[in-house]
């Protein structure tokens, strides 16, 4: 066990730990002491934790425009009375693991608690759960700084989901994302080019992205704040050098392609697919309504003309869940140096600036709470 490992005190069979809360999403956030209730026989019996979970202070956790969606959506899912803690993605040391639960005391582990419907949440200083019940809990690869692993999750998880719905090898293929200085579409980029082996990658992004964005190992960079016209342009010449794409992931809801989708993209039968990443319409996450979780009309035509079978396309809306293959392909990449996470900034936990950056949808990679 590690020296630094700490098992902070039981009091009235529960753990104090500060997190940051809401009630609604008309209330801002506050720092507030809340109770990690253990389980009545593990607490009478002094282990803290059952045998399937694990207790594990916080290190760091990223911020998500998903978890300023939940709160922004707060009222229609919890009532007033339910203090949320905020948040999802997190990295942490394991002070206390039970015997099944798969992981020991002073693992380095990143994951994500999410869960839309209760008052879990990671933005808080431990964490009680069963890795085998959350979305995702795996070892930090090592040499990974908690920062980097807490950006991990909802992002990259996605990014790597969304390239598998491409059913057939992408090896020696062509994908086009859009939106490729957000973090779901830089870790597309990665995972397409040195995990899936594609052989060209073009992203949209802006001139203010693009270095960062070279770095995650596109081709070509299409600049889509030059209008339309030069963006579709850009994509039209980058097919006729390199083909048609196997995929195109789009993680900003742009509407480029439709209306050339003939000329871009490989049809079903060829393996093609069109992926779009669930998130806002609006890519502004600070007035969120249901109706942004709402694909474009475009969209929705296309995919019900291919559930009637008047399309040759094959389209696939993708809401996460990292599978057992993400973290093994994670630390492959890791360990041969081909995985960069990129921080956008890191905040002391209680400061709202860093999710006010994450609203603005203007962060250049990802930005992290420290504990
Ligand atoms: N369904 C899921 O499981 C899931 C998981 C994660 C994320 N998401 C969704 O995916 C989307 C992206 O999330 P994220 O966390 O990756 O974003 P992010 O890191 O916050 O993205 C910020 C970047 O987006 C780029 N951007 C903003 N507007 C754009 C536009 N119209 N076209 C192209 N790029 C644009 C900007 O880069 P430039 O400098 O290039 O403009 C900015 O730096 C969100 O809608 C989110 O809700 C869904």
């Amino acid at each position: 066990m590690s020296s630094s490992v700490q098992v902070p005190p039981v009091v009235d069979g529960a753990i104090k730990t500060e997190a940051l809360t809401y009630y609604t999403f008309k209330d801002p956030l506050k720092v507030a002491t809340m109770d990690l209730k253990l389980d009545p026989a593990a607490a009478k019996s002094g282990d803290i934790v059952t045998p399937k979970q694990v207790l594990v202070q916080t290190k760091a956790a990223s911020i998500n425009p998903v978890d300023l969606c939940l709160k922004g959506l707060s009222s229609r899912f919890y009532k007033a009375s339910v203090q949320k803690v905020m948040g999802g993605d997190f990295a942490g040391l394991v002070v206390k693991a039970g015997a099944e639960s798969g992981f020991k005391a002073g693992d380095r582990v990143y994951g994500d608690i999410i869960k839309p419907f209760s008052s879990t949440g990671a933005f808080s200083q431990y964490l009680l759960f069963e890795p085998a019940s959350i979305m995702f809990c795996n070892k930090i690869p090592e040499g990974m700084t908690y920062e980097e692993a807490s950006s991990l999750c909802i992002a990259s998880g996605t990014a790597f989901e969304a390239l598998k719905t491409h059913k057939k090898s992408l090896k020696g293929g062509n994908v086009l994302v859009l939106g490729g200085g957000t973090s779901v579409g830089s870790h597309t980029i990665q995972f397409a080019k040195y995990f899936f082996g594609a052989k060209h990658v073009a992203a949209t992004c802006s001139a203010k992205s693009t270095e960062r964005v070279k770095k995650f190992g596109a081709d070509k960079l299409i600049d889509y704040k030059k209008g339309k016209t030069s963006e579709i342009n850009e994509i039209l010449e980058s097919v006729k050098e390199y083909g048609k794409f196997d995929i195109v992931v789009d993680s900003v809801r742009d509407p480029i392609l439709y209306g050339y989708l003939d000329s871009t993209l490989k049809t079903k039968e060829e393996g093609g697919i069109f992926t779009q990443i669930q998130g806002s319409k609006s890519v502004n996450y600070s007035k969120i309504i249901v109706s942004d979780f709402l694909p474009q009309w475009q969209y929705i035509v296309e995919y019900i003309k291919e559930k009637i079978g008047l399309s040759k396309f094959q389209f696939f809306s993708l809401l996460e869940t990292p599978d057992k293959e993400y973290g093994p392909a994670v630390e492959k990449l890791w360990k041969e140096n081909k995985f960069v996470v990129t921080l956008d900034s890191v905040h002391d936990y209680k400061t709202e600036t860093a999710i006010n950056k994450v609203a603005s949808a203007s962060s250049q990679g990802k930005v992290v709470l420290k504990f």
